[in-house]
């Protein structure tokens, strides 16, 4: 009796298993581009969702620290779609206010427009079920200076950098290869076709921006003079997501600072999308100075004083997250 049950089971698998692969099939033959694409994307999607991560030690394995576990959450996705491209009244007020525009243009009139210019379905990887994905995270501190971190930066699976951060000229100390370049657009600088533009917008009209520097070249100016035109590949730009930037803001940075820093943003969408985070160029140098590392002056470019970012809060947060080997820190030698 039971095993007649079992039997039955097992033939109405078989069942659906060959419906489904018919389906698959028929679908394929359709439209193969298509389909696959869609499929792809769900793997990817699958791949936030973090499947069997094949490093010695990953992110996820977060059950052992409550600190870490209260912060992270993982159903906010970093990047716009234009399936989550709507924000709560309560994110879009808050996004609204970081820069404010006298007036502003339609919201989602523009996130239209936006995607019909770079496309709406990212993929980070081709998708192995199994992996370890490493990444560098390369802020642009001088304690990068006679570092020789070039050859380890470059070993990593994906290396974001950020801002104007040049490597030609600097290459034994940062490396030469960049998956993706974030930026906003008074920070933007050309890129190579093979490197990803990550833009953080903080206004409506920096998504008019990214639009334009990649067609028609008519915005110039925001509240300063903006590179009309980017070098960058359109097939590979992604919008940081304004609900994932109040979430860095509020999970992470308990609301210090008036909005977190381009490299705090950097290091949070690493955490998210990344296996293992290894992180250079963050932090002062050893002489306490916080300039870039392409500066001769080293007083230059400190940030942390000026009010908008909570450098030492940052800071801090960054070396629990080392502390608590979530990620690895690397302070120049
Ligand atoms: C994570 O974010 C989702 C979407 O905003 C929210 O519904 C959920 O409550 C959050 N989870 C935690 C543990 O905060
Ligand atoms: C904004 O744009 C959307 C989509 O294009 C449109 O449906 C909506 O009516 C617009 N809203 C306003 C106030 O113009
Ligand atoms: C840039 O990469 C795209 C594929 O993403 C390719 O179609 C295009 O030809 C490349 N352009 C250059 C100048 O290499
Ligand atoms: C950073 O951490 C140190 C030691 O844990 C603490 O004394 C200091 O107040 C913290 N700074 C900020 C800005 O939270």
């Amino acid at each position: 009796m039971a095993l007649g049950k079992r039997r039955k089971v097992r033939i109405f698998v078989l069942f659906c298993i060959a419906t489904l692969t018919t389906v698959l099939v028929s679908y394929n033959l359709r439209e193969p581009s298509v389909y696959f694409f869609k499929f792809a994307f769900r793997l990817s999607d699958n791949l936030f969702a973090r499947g069997p991560c094949a490093c010695g030690q990953c992110m996820t394995e977060m059950d052992d620290d409550p600190w870490f576990t209260e912060r992270f959450n993982q159903s906010i996705h970093p990047l716009m779609s234009r399936e989550n491209s709507a924000l709560s009244d309560e994110t879009f007020k808050w996004w609204q206010w970081l820069q404010s525009e006298r007036q502003p243009a339609n919201f989602s009139g523009v996130v239209e427009e936006l995607f019909q210019v770079i496309p709406d379905e990212v993929l980070y990887m081709d998708a192995s079920p199994e992996r370890c994905r490493t990444c560098a995270v390369v802020g642009n501190s001088g304690n990068l200076k006679g570092s020789q971190y070039g050859r380890l930066i470059d070993s990593s699976d994906f290396i974001i950098r950020m801002n104007q951060a040049p490597t030609s000229g600097f290459e034994d100390d940062v490396g030469t290869r960049t998956t993706h370049h974030i930026m906003y657009p008074e920070s933007a600088k050309d890129l190579d076709n093979g490197t990803s533009l990550v833009l953080i917008p903080f206004k409506t009209l920096d998504l008019q921006w990214i639009i334009s520097a990649l067609t028609t070249g008519a915005i110039k100016h925001t509240y300063v003079p903006v590179m009309s035109r980017i070098k960058a590949n359109k097939d590979k730009v992604v919008i940081y997501s304004p609900t994932f930037f109040k979430y860095v803001y509020e999970s992470w940075l308990d609301g210090h600072g008036r909005y977190p820093s381009t490299g705090f943003l950097s290091l949070l969408l690493a955490i998210h999308i990344c296996d293992k985070v290894s992180v250079f160029g963050f932090g002062a140098d050893h002489y306490g100075n916080w300039h870039h590392y392409w500066e001769e002056n080293s007083l230059a470019g400190a940030f942390r004083h000026t009010g908008v970012h909570d450098g030492d809060y940052e800071y801090n947060v960054t070396l629990l997250l080392a502390d608590k080997h979530k990620i690895q820190m690397f302070k120049g030698r």
